[in-house]
């Protein structure tokens, strides 16, 4: 355990069915270890959103709101000035990394200059995009570790027009340790990450299922945070801790950190247990789910064997609009997106 903002990879048992307790400002902070903190704080309001959306009358959509008229994304003149957005959750399994790799690839068909930052050392995401872990020269390691390692020498070519990628291997794994030791060690993406923020329209960074230091690295270097949760009903436990996790990174080390969306992924509107774990989805959260959901299909293993996107690996399959529609919700909630 590092300090008091890292918790650890598997989360504290909730009991099941309790509403899902919010953070306030009264969180005590300095010496605590996240995983211990309870929060007793019931239901939140659902917080305004953050646009004023055009619904559709009557086209309830699965999340059970009225399904906002979600128009294509505007076209960019000049690319640069990225958002950078982490898709967080410290449970594994849950969609980061197909959720990195398809919104990444929906956002560069719609015109955004596209990087996407492998930040988990599993390299599932650089794998996915049909790189070999064995054969990787320079990695974000590189980057964290090596001051002289310049960004332009470690990004590599997606294989999807507009979209690059900062690859990881397992190599990642000893930066978590490296870095405790360094002066400002939750600072190090961000400095990395700099010189791509004039150059690139979005950042995606896929986080490793933990809340240690790579993950508050990855937020602290962000300006938004995407946090896909299966709808399953299990996916619920753990999120007061990466909400307190979410809200420390903010008070402590980055103002600016908002959570652009909460994802329902690997959703099956036939069962009422999907359905009733996207309903306490919007009681816990309001407004911040995204109205698109990702429905369970397997298009999606199939194409991270193939080592490619679903909207490239499938095109027209309902997981590839899925992601598109994705994708112009986030531009419509980001403008600067
Ligand atoms: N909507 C979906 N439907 C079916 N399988 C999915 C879906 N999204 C992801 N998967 C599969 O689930 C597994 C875990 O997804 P992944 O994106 O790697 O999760 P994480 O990065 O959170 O660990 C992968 O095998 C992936 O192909
Ligand atoms: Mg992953």
């Amino acid at each position: 355990m590092v300090g008091g903002i890292y918790g650890g990879s598997s989360a504290p048992d909730m009991p099941p069915r309790a509403p899902i307790p919010t953070p306030g400002n009264d969180v005590p902070l300095g010496t605590e270890d996240a995983m211990t903190l309870q929060f007793p704080v019931p239901e939140r309001e659902p917080e305004p959103s953050r646009v004023s959306v055009q619904t559709v009358s009557g086209d309830l959509g699965p999340t059970g709101r009225p399904m906002p008229v979600l128009p294509d994304p505007k076209p960019v003149v000049q690319h640069g000035n990225a958002r950078v957005i982490s898709m967080c959750n410290q449970k594994g399994g849950v969609g980061k990394t197909t959720t990195t790799i398809n919104l990444g690839a929906a956002l560069a068909e719609f015109g955004r200059k596209v990087l996407l930052v492998d930040f988990d050392p599993q390299g599932s995401l650089s794998v996915g995009l049909g790189l070999n872990p064995h054969e990787m020269e320079l990695t974000v390691y590189n980057l964290l570790m090596d001051p002289e390692t310049r960004l332009d020498e470690v990004v590599v070519p997606s294989g999807v027009p507009g979209m690059d990628l900062l690859p990881s291997n397992i190599d990642l794994s000893a930066a978590e340790v490296q870095l405790v030791h360094e002066v400002a060690r939750e600072q190090t993406l961000q400095r990395v990450l700099a010189p791509a923020i004039a150059e690139y329209d979005v950042i995606l960074i896929d986080c490793q299922p933990s809340l240690g230091l790579l993950t508050v690295n990855a937020l602290t270097a962000s300006h938004g945070v995407i946090v896909p949760l299966e709808c399953e009903y299990f996916a619920l436990r753990g999120v007061a801790l990466l909400k307190a996790t979410i809200d420390k990174v903010k008070q402590r080390l980055n103002p600016n950190l908002e959570v652009d969306g909460v994802l329902g992924t690997m959703y099956d509107g036939r069962t009422l247990h999907g359905r009733e774990v996207l309903e306490r989805l919007v009681q816990a959260w309001g407004d911040q789910v995204f109205h698109t959901v990702i429905r369970r299909t397997v298009k999606f293993s199939d194409s991270t064997v193939a080592g490619e996107p679903i909207t490239s690996y499938a095109s027209g399959s309902s997981g590839a609009e899925a992601y598109r529609q994705l994708a112009k919700e986030v531009a419509l909630r980001c403008p600067d997106v």
